[in-house]
């Protein structure tokens, strides 16, 4: 009887204790958990403090639809009412860690986010729905079971993020994807705090942006006839047309989506390689007077634009219509896998080789390079360049990302150039993530879970100082082997959410064995969500 009384007092208190539990991805850099709680009941207003918190207000008064099926009042001001309120504060000289920092307080009359940015403030709702049922990503009314308790532990928060620059890549030009999809991938993105989209708009296989002053683009570079069936090397194409691109209202639409999410969106337009498609469209561009294709296969190839004037005239129209469209600083222009052989052979390039006193075709890309980042600094843009971008000399106000491992990152931070670390053995979300023959077809690789999770972004070799330059880190999408929305899904969860912990918390306070812990609640979440994720890591 004493066993059995003991059991059920075990039971009912582990079951109270497992109430009381907050499950956070990214983890808060602090957080105290207390023992009451607050509900939320129709009477809940929702408060905000300053004009530039109201689509915030309205983001997270879309969020809590669900819990009563009401919008509940949404209003500006300064003080907050006794009770049923969650209020949003700008405090910009509140003693914050960093510009993205936040305070969430939730006590059993009401809730607090408090930050210096409305980006902090953002980040604080991002905790507060993980600390509300999971069913708060329901969006059918008949699917909520009707017990379901709309209540949030009282607690106090106090977090900030570790690195300032947290990306996942998407490639949309090796299949297409629609923007309500990238909506999707930046709406996910955002639950786990990152705030860069990397959007890789032009390749070899299809331009994707509409550039009004080039219709051929549109016309042309958009689309490939055929697309190659299985890895690389069995020569079997499908015989099927694939293409599209995002027209500039499209663009705008999404930067604006983003925007509300606290997500910058970096655009990459890839130079001086990778650019098969826009040859195919303007061939004058090349070095060769011959007929280029839209590729319908992968890997490298060695069409490249040719550095005429023409060129840059060309690039630097184009860049001004991707200027008009993106607020970024920063704006990608690609320099990876750039193969010389067309230079090398090409009397114009050879000619501006001497012109600028250049010893060779490597010098001549960081001449390419260094012409387009001066173009984009007169305009106020920095770049960033993939790690070849070192070859041959760095552009000087250039950040590096450094995907063929770390190495280039390690060489760009001790010349204190700023770098982005995507190390393709352990960034490349596009990776197998179980043994292969268990798993849909990839490119290759293999990265899981738990590698992301203990990837560590600074590498041991930078001095303090030298480590400063190191940004952050992204999670790269390269989609030659995914051909639908489902399967990205499959290939970027959860390793994304792995990799969000990494960029956010305090690399002494990581664990795994909780985290893992914590990974099988955002399951829940990411079923309701219908989030086709990898479901290795589920118990
Ligand atoms: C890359 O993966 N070629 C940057």
């Amino acid at each position: 009887m004493r066993t059995i009384f003991l059991s059920l007092l075990l039971l009912i208190t582990a079951s109270i204790t497992v109430f009381a539990q907050v499950h956070i991805i990214p983890e808060p850099v602090e957080m105290k958990v207390l023992d009451g709680e607050f509900n939320i009941t129709p009477e809940l207003q929702i408060i905000y403090s300053e004009d530039e918190l109201e689509k915030s207000a309205q983001y997270l008064n879309n969020l809590l639809y669900v819990t009563h099926w009401l919008d509940y009042p949404v209003s500006k001001a300064t003080s907050t009412p006794a009770k049923d309120f969650i209020a949003l504060k700008l405090n910009p000289s509140g003693s914050f860690e960093n510009d993205e920092a936040y305070s969430l307080i939730v006590t059993t009359s009401g809730v607090t986010i408090e930050a210096a940015t409305s980006a902090g403030i953002f980040y604080g709702i991002q905790s507060l729905r993980q600390m509300l049922p999971v069913q708060i990503e329901q969006t059918d009314p008949s699917l909520i079971p009707q017990d379901t308790k709309w209540s949030i532990p009282t607690a106090e928060i106090y977090d900030h993020p570790r690195f300032e620059y947290r990306g996942l890549h998407l490639d949309v030009a090796r299949h297409f994807f629609p923007v309500e999809f990238v909506k999707r991938y930046i709406d996910l993105m955002s639950a786990y705090k990152y705030n860069r989209f990397h959007w890789h708009l032009t390749e070899d296989q299809g331009w994707r942006i509409e550039i009004k002053q080039y219709p051929k683009l549109q016309e042309i570079a958009a689309w490939r006839d055929s697309t190659l069936i299985g890895h690389y090397g069995t020569n079997k194409y499908d015989n099927v047309p694939h293409g599209g691109y995002y027209t500039q209202d499209e663009i705008k639409e999404v930067v604006a989506y983003a925007a509300e999410r606290h997500i910058t969106i970096i655009p990459e337009i890839e130079m001086p390689g990778h650019s098969s498609a826009a040859l195919a469209a303007y061939p004058e561009l090349g070095c060769y007077e011959k007929e280029y294709h839209v590729a319908s296969t992968w890997g490298v190839f060695e069409d490249i634009y040719c550095p005429k004037e023409e060129t840059f005239e060309f690039l630097e129209n184009v860049l001004d219509e991707v200027m008009e469209l993106f607020p970024s600083t920063y704006i990608h222009i690609g320099g990876d896998e750039a193969p010389k052989k067309q230079w090398d052979e090409s009397p114009i390039a050879q000619q501006v080789i001497q012109r600028e006193g250049l010893a060779d075709s490597h010098e001549l890309q960081s001449y390419f390079i260094t012409r387009m980042e001066k173009y984009l600094n007169t305009h106020g843009r920095q770049i960033i360049g993939w790690d070849e971008i070192l070859e041959g000399g760095l552009a000087p106000q250039a950040t590096v990302m450094s995907w063929r491992g770390e190495k280039g990152g390690i060489e760009a931070a001790k010349m204190h150039h700023d770098v982005i670390m995507t190390p393709w053995d352990t960034n490349y979300l596009d990776h197998y993530q179980a043994e292969e023959e268990t798993e849909p077809l990839a490119i290759g690789g293999f990265t899981t879970v738990e590698d992301l999770y203990n990837y560590e972004p600074v590498p041991a070799e930078l001095s303090p100082e030298e480590a400063k330059y190191i940004l952050g880190a992204q999670g790269n999408v390269w989609t030659e082997y995914m051909h639908s929305g489902e399967k990205v899904e499959y290939m970027v969860y959860p390793r994304a959410i792995a990799l969000s912990e990494v960029l956010w918390t305090p690399a002494e306070q990581k664990n795994w064995d909780q985290f893992f812990q914590r990974l099988q609640i955002i399951f829940h979440r990411l079923d309701i969500q219908g989030v086709n994720y990898a479901p290795h890591y589920k118990e």
